[in-house]
């Protein structure tokens, strides 16, 4: 009986370790980010969800102001074939894209990450994922040693993940993410530019 009564309470106490969060732990930064720092970022203007047509992505604002308070040098992947003006038509080509895993080509060269530490990356958030050119770009830029500090506009879906998937696809360490809404990155600049200088602070970045 007393037997059964230690089985008991070692399996409880087994059980509760494992419900206050047993999981592989997340590869994230801990240390303050120093060193020259690169933003990247996708970003597509156009007719989109909730703010009709606009002229600067909600995702490129953001990529700005972290540029501007970082001095960090900037990136922008431009794809090789734009996709439609229309939100609902971009929204099919998107889905098309993310079913067949595709790569879409980016215009350009690479840049030259070697001369930095800390890559911000930035993307709107496409089906709960990233979009298929960013894996583009990891696919053509090796990102494993640096730190990446994501950073994404949404219409709802949160980051859905995407922070890890970076960590997976890349073998980089990655920081806390910043998400934000596109409406408001896109209509209350002020209030976007405060939460995103207030991450910037969080994650430990100094000039
Ligand atoms: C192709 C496509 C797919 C989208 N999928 C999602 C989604 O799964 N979840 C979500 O919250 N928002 C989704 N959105 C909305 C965008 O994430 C949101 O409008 C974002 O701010 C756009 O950023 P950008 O202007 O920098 O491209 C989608 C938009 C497009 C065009």
């Amino acid at each position: 009986m007393k037997k059964w009564f230690t089985l008991l309470t070692l399996a409880l106490f087994a059980l509760a370790l494992t419900a206050c969060g047993g999981g592989a732990p997340e590869k994230k930064a801990s240390a303050p980010l120093k060193g020259r720092a690169l933003v990247v970022y996708y970003s597509r203007a156009d007719e989109n969800s909730g703010v009709g047509y606009i002229e600067k992505g909600n995702t490129k604002i953001l990529a700005e102001f972290i540029a501007k308070a970082t001095g960090a040098d900037m990136f922008e992947i431009v794809p090789a074939k734009p996709y439609p003006k229309q939100y609902k038509a971009a929204t099919e080509v998107a889905k098309k894209e993310k079913e067949e895993n595709a790569r879409p080509e980016i215009v350009g060269t690479m840049p030259d990450v070697s001369k930095y530490d800390v890559i911000f990356f930035g993307y709107p958030i496409w089906w709960h994922d990233l979009p298929m050119v960013c894996y583009t770009f990891f696919d053509k830029v090796k990102l494993e040693g640096k730190t990446v500090a994501p950073f994404c506009t949404h219409e709802g879906s949160g980051l859905s993940d995407t922070d890890r998937f970076i960590a997976k696809t890349t073998g980089a360490t990655v920081t806390e993410a910043l998400e934000m809404y596109g409406t408001k990155a896109q209509n209350w600049k002020d209030e976007a530019k405060q939460e995103t200088l207030a991450w910037l602070k969080k994650i430990g970045y100094e000039k």
